[in-house]
């Protein structure tokens, strides 16, 4: 049952969400993932059209959205940047204006945050954040669930996140903070995380009893962590500074020497894709600690929980 009314609301980024919203859509996702593996049908979307932008390649993020609005019931459209008329310079706020005439809710995923705060202030309909070069919520939301199914709860928990302070780290850092977790993250100098976001996670955390660190040490980060967790070194849009990035954060490579520090019942998490040999070795995200694949599938559940209470309010 859920707790919260979300219908008409945006998912622009992990901050605005108020604790119990978290939770609600935790809840949600459980009860969506339940019925699927069961054969119960949910189709709390039935008619309902979610346009799906995309300026950025995706595996997981459009096949989860749009899988995930086949099974409600819905229909998901994917459009590409470069066959939209956005790709030769109409405006988002006029995209907003014509796609909120169509379609239920709209799906982003972009460079720039402002352009999809633009976007939802100019559509009437729900606009969902799909990643972008700041956050990447939806990830956020599958890896609270993957956490909550390993270890059965999320506050108290220690996370350590080790490389790049980028989208990914972001979104888990601002998630944690609301959730009551013990967030380290590990970067080197000049990779640190955006320093707003990081000042919202650390009054979140002294309001939910978590706790937010960050440092260069990836040691101190892993050493007796729950959860650890690490992402590409360089992100899409950031392929000319590769090579450099290669030689900065070789000291952040979660192997298994690293891992040897936290806890024996710790869980690896990647929001895919990888990079065996560079943020992470084949050794840990190949070993019997490694639950990728199924934060991967979780994607799915998480997203559809969140179409759920934002497009229908139905009470999954
Ligand atoms: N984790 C994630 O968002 O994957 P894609 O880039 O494949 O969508
Ligand atoms: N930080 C990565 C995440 C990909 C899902 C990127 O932005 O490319």
């Amino acid at each position: 049952m859920a707790k919260v009314d979300m219908r008409g609301r945006d998912l622009l980024a992990i901050y605005p969400l108020k604790r119990e919203e978290i939770e609600t859509i935790l809840e949600v996702a459980l009860d969506l993932k339940e019925k699927q593996q069961r054969g119960i049908p949910h189709r709390y979307l039935t008619g309902k059209v979610l346009a799906m932008i995309f300026t950025k390649p995706s595996t997981r993020t459009r096949v989860s959205f749009e899988v995930g609005m086949h099974q409600l019931g819905g229909y998901p459209m994917f459009l590409s940047a470069q066959d939209l008329q956005l790709g030769r310079g109409e405006t988002i706020a006029d995209t907003a204006r014509v796609l909120d005439k169509m379609v239920d809710g709209i799906m982003i995923r972009t460079y720039s945050q402002a352009e999809v705060e633009e976007l939802a202030a100019y559509s009437r309909v729900p606009v969902i954040n799909g990643l972008t070069d700041l956050v990447h919520p939806c990830q956020a939301l599958a890896d609270l669930l993957t956490i909550y199914e390993y270890k059965k709860r999320l506050a108290g928990l220690k996370v350590a996140y080790v490389g790049d302070g980028n989208n990914v780290a972001h979104s888990l850092m601002n998630a944690g903070a609301k959730m009551g977790m013990r967030v380290y993250l590990a970067t080197p100098e000049g990779y640190r995380p955006n320093e707003e976001l990081a000042e919202i996670a650390r009054r979140d955390a002294a309001v939910s009893g978590g706790e937010v660190v960050i440092t260069s040490d990836p040691e101190e980060a892993v050493r007796e962590a729950d959860v650890v967790y690490t992402d590409v070194w360089a992100s899409m849009g950031q392929e000319a500074e590769r090579e450099e990035r290669l030689k900065v954060f070789a000291p952040y490579q979660v192997n298994g020497r690293l891992v040897s520090l936290a806890r024996e019942d710790y869980i690896f998490l990647h929001c895919l894709p990888a990079h065996r040999g560079e943020e992470v070795t084949a050794e840990v995200i190949d070993g019997p600690r490694s639950v990728v694949f199924a934060q991967a599938e979780n994607r799915l559940h998480a997203q559809k929980a969140v179409l759920t209470l934002l497009l229908a309010g139905q009470e999954a």
